[in-house]
């Protein structure tokens, strides 16, 4: 992989943890973090022996503590304009044709929290903190977080915690549906690991369709998400994967995928 400062990735079999590696400015999300971040998930995206991505935080404090409010300063209406209209590394993670979990081992505010709701699996240390604190500083989430917070929580709660920008506890955040699962803080790794495994054994091919599909249930209306639905179930159904697991349950053998 390339050399990174900012965000660091290690490849165990399968999975790819990708840690946000600012741990003095709680991984707060500077130009070049960002940057540093897009490269990687494009190795990451190419590359046939990655299956499951998982992102976290360095350190034991945050997860992603946001954007890197010192860049605010001075900048232009226009400036930020163009840096919001480039590839954004919230379009990556949802885009990303893999499954993408956030392991949020601390705070998670602001853009950390919109990059969490961006991936496809939220499970939080018990430890863990939330919230959209923009608010207090005179601006609106920017990443995503007025779309993707109301889908996962409803508009009541989405609007409060918008409006008061207040840090919820991961106790809450389950409560209310911001994040899927909540271990305690020292089993984190090893429980998500353990989930990014069992994904990394299934049909990659499967894998990629299933997302697809299920993000088509959040922007079109049910006819037509069933539609793609039975398109991405023909492509499933053309598979090797498709055929090898077929073939291995009636042989009463594990399959073995391999993303054809
Ligand atoms: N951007 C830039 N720097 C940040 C940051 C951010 N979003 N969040 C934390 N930091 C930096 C702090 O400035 C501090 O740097 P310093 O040691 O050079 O002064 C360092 O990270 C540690 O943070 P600190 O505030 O001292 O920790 P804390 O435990 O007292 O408070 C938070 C933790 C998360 C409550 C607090 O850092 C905070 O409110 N951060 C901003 C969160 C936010 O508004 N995010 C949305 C941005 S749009």
């Amino acid at each position: 992989m390339t050399e990174n400062h900012f965000v660091l990735c290690d490849l165990e079999g399968h999975v790819a943890v990708v840690t946000i590696n600012r741990p003095d400015k709680l991984n707060a999300l500077d130009g070049a973090t960002r940057g540093e971040f897009l490269g990687v998930m494009d190795e990451l995206r190419g590359n046939p022996e990655v299956r499951v991505v998982v992102i976290t935080g360095a350190g034991e404090k945050a997860f992603i503590a946001g954007a890197d409010i010192g860049e605010f300063e001075g900048r232009t209406p226009v400036d930020q304009f163009r840096v919001m209209k480039a590839p954004t590394i919230f379009d990556c993670v949802d885009r990303f044709p893999k499954p993408v979990l956030a392991m949020i081992n601390g705070f998670a505010l602001g853009g950390g929290c919109e990059l969490a709701m961006a991936c496809d699996v939220r499970i939080a240390a018990d430890s863990a903190k939330l919230g959209q604190p923009e608010i207090n500083l005179g601006i609106i989430p920017g990443g995503g977080g007025t779309q993707r917070l109301p889908r996962l929580v409803g508009l009541g709660t989405a609007f409060r915690l918008l409006y008061t920008g207040q840090i919820i506890t991961a106790d809450e955040a389950l409560r209310i549906g911001l994040v899927d699962q909540v271990v305690p803080a020292d089993s984190l790794r090893e429980h998500v690991m353990q989930m990014a495994g069992l994904i990394a054994e299934k049909s990659p091919v499967a894998l990629s369709l299933i997302k697809e599909a299920v993000r088509a249930s959040a922007r079109t209306s049910l006819d037509e998400g069933l539609n793609q639905e039975t398109t991405l179930f023909g492509m499933a159904f053309a598979s090797e994967d498709k055929a090898e697991g077929v073939q291995a349950f009636l042989e009463k053998r594990k399959p073995e995928f391999t993303g054809r």
